[in-house]
């Protein structure tokens, strides 16, 4: 029986209420004990974690593993690599894949092929047949093959009657319907925010309202069916504000908030890298900058920093990636050709970790935010460090400074504006069921 004692580290583990300097045994795949003063028995691996975080493994609910399709930009084995490095153990992947995600059959070729990878990939299966949004795929079959929610991210879900049918549904099954809010006809054409700088980049731009008016669409079928409504990717103050608003009145809904829209602004699409909340520049890019093409766009420093104060009076149920993954050929200078995305899976933990120096978190929200919340709202295992858990466990250097990389990056895509720039904060080491899936200490 191999065991390993992790030693001194900050135990931050929000589910049980921990946050103190204390050791953890691993024994068989599962968590041992935790407590302080626990000494090396033979053979054990020790590992110090002085100055470090030990904290529940990291759970992403919104990520693209582009598995079965197209895998030159990711697959389940290159997702789960980047997963790790970025401190994830736990993983829900979209079913915008070539073939999509519409199928029990799939659904299970997922869950499958994912046992295989060294951390847990969830499988969230399609609303409609081919995501076309117009008949409403078998969720019932995909949830008994391990579905864990539905969407038909990448588009708007499509018509009021699917969506009625779906949200119905969600009682029956206790599964989210992952919304992606935006009005094809508002956005058409645009590849960015509509404002000041599209129009300096002489984009037509995607208005808030077309999210806005979506998130609207769906809070008002929620409320009608009584269904659970999941808002992703919410990127403007007056979009969280509608779902607070119906979540007061009574409806089921929960959102969640990505690491670039607390952080980065469409700025960052002219090449202008500055921090939303920050006065120095990190640099800069071309302009346009492709590679800051995202869906939902990053919005102006006044959404940004209002969506902080959101996540900070606890508007969001939790933080997600909506890792990206695109292919230098799907990113070309051009901004109207390039693909909408970032690739978000190593470069979450340290984004949350300017949000923790600059003081607008700490980190045992950040924890929590990124592991029990997810866990509790979406009903996943994991997520907390209890005695006799699967030891799925992320070790933190929060001052350890790094530069994101083509060498660097694990992911097969390298599609981020933070490329070249010096980062701060990284997962040491990252275990999944006791075994050891990343390992930076070198
Ligand atoms: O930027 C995005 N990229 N937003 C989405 O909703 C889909 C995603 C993708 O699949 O590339």
């Amino acid at each position: 029986m191999t065991t390993m004692l992790i030693r001194g580290g900050r135990v931050i583990d929000p589910a049980n209420g921990l946050d103190s300097r204390l050791d953890v045994r691993v024994s068989d795949g599962k968590i041992f004990a935790i407590a302080a003063g626990l000494e090396p028995i033979a053979r054990e691996v020790v590992i110090d974690a002085d100055g470090c975080l030990v904290t529940p493994g990291w759970i992403d609910a919104h990520v693209h593993l582009r598995d079965p399709g197209p895998t030159y930009k990711e697959d389940l084995v290159t997702g789960a690599a980047a997963a790790a490095a970025g401190g994830f153990t736990r993983v829900c992947c979209m079913p915008n894949t070539s073939p999509p995600l519409d199928t029990p059959e799939r659904i299970a070729d997922i869950v499958e092929r994912g046992r295989q990878t060294g951390i847990h990939i969830h499988p969230i299966g399609a609303i409609s047949v081919g995501r076309e949004g117009g008949v409403l795929a078998p969720l019932r079959e995909m949830a008994a093959a391990g579905a864990i929610g539905f969407s038909d991210d990448g588009d708007s879900a499509g018509s009021e009657d699917v969506m009625r049918e779906a949200l119905r549904l969600t009682s029956e099954l206790n599964l989210p319907i992952m919304v992606h809010c935006e009005d094809p006809e508002l956005a058409r054409g645009g590849s960015m925010h509509r404002g000041a700088v599209s129009e300096e980049l002489g984009d037509p731009g995607i208005p808030a309202e077309a999210e806005e008016s979506y998130i609207e669409r769906d809070l008002r079928l929620a409320e009608e069916t009584g269904g659970w409504l999941h808002v992703l990717h919410v990127s403007t103050v007056r979009g969280i504000e509608l779902i607070q608003a119906a979540r007061a009145r009574g409806v089921r809904v929960t959102a969640e908030v990505m690491p670039h829209h607390l952080l980065m602004t469409d700025e960052w699409v002219a090449g202008r890298r500055r921090f939303a909340g920050e006065l120095e520049p990190v640099g800069s890019g071309p302009s346009p900058d492709s590679s800051a093409k995202v869906n939902p766009p990053l919005r102006p420093e006044s959404d940004a920093l209002g969506l902080i104060q959101a996540l900070r009076r606890g508007a969001f149920d939790f933080v997600a990636t909506d890792h990206a993954p695109h292919a230098e050929r799907d990113k070309p200078a051009s901004l109207s050709s390039a693909a909408f995305g970032m690739t978000a899976l190593e470069l979450a933990l340290p984004t949350m970790a300017r949000l923790v120096e600059r003081g607008d978190l700490d980190w045992p929200r950040v924890v929590e935010l990124l592991t029990a919340a997810p866990a509790r709202t979406l009903g996943l295992p994991g997520g907390a460090l209890g005695v006799g858990d699967p030891a799925d466990i992320t070790v933190i250097d929060p001052r350890r400074e790094w530069v994101a990389s083509e060498e660097t990056l694990r992911s097969r895509s390298k599609n981020t504006p933070l490329l070249g720039t010096i980062l701060r904060g990284r997962a040491l080491l990252t275990i999944c069921e006791g075994e050891v899936r990343h390992d930076a200490r070198a």
